[in-house]
């Protein structure tokens, strides 16, 4: 049986991405990465999925006239390898309606809180600024509203006193790269 193909998405350093490609090295992910694709020409995750020689594509939002568009070419840039799921991993984007409904419960997203507290890009400095003592990670299902659809996974990570945002998003860090590519599995054995 071929492994199933999934397509990962993102903006920035791609640590999520390099765990996803050690568990599949590892064998505890069974599947292969059909492409990565980046909204950020910078991105280092760009870099780290070359380097594992795995097919790139950078659409840059500045080439396109409305957000649908740029949705249009990301679908089309996915099409391509034909995955089973798109994982949003660090992916800085919010996706349009119509690009979420051609996958129905086929793209799943990270956060770096356990929603529904903190959505939003600032998630870890909102938990700081709270002053909770727990804040946490949450894998789910994307659909049309932001950082919202039905979980998969969530785990809670404690918040210590004198945290930065630094040492917070690092403790958060540990935990998104173990249980994400486990969530991801899960979805693929249905
Ligand atoms: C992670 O904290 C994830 O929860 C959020 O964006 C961050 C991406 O980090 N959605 P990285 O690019 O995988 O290192």
């Amino acid at each position: 049986m071929p492994l199933p193909t999934i397509a990962v998405c993102c903006s920035g350093q791609g640590t999520n991405l390099q765990a996803i490609l050690r568990a599949i090295r590892r064998r505890r992910l069974k599947a292969r990465i059909g492409v990565v694709v980046s909204d950020n020409p910078k991105a280092y995750a760009i870099v780290r999925a070359m380097k594992a020689g795995i097919p790139t594509v950078v659409l840059d939002p500045r080439g396109f006239s409305s957000r649908e568009r740029f949705d249009r070419a990301l679908s089309k840039v996915i099409g391509r390898s034909r995955p089973r799921i798109i994982v949003l991993a660090g992916f800085m984007r919010i996706l349009s309606p119509g690009f979420v409904r051609r996958y129905p419960r086929r793209i799943l997203n990270i956060h770096p809180a356990l929603l529904p507290a903190f959505s939003g890009c600032r998630a870890v400095a909102d938990a700081l600024r709270h002053g909770v003592k727990v804040t946490g990670v949450t894998v789910h299902f994307v659909d049309e509203k932001v950082d919202h659809g039905p979980i998969l996974a969530q785990e809670p990570v404690p918040v210590r006193p004198g945290d930065t945002e630094q040492t917070l998003a690092d403790r958060i860090h540990r935990v998104e790269h173990r249980i994400y590519p486990e969530a991801i599995q899960r979805v693929l054995k249905g």
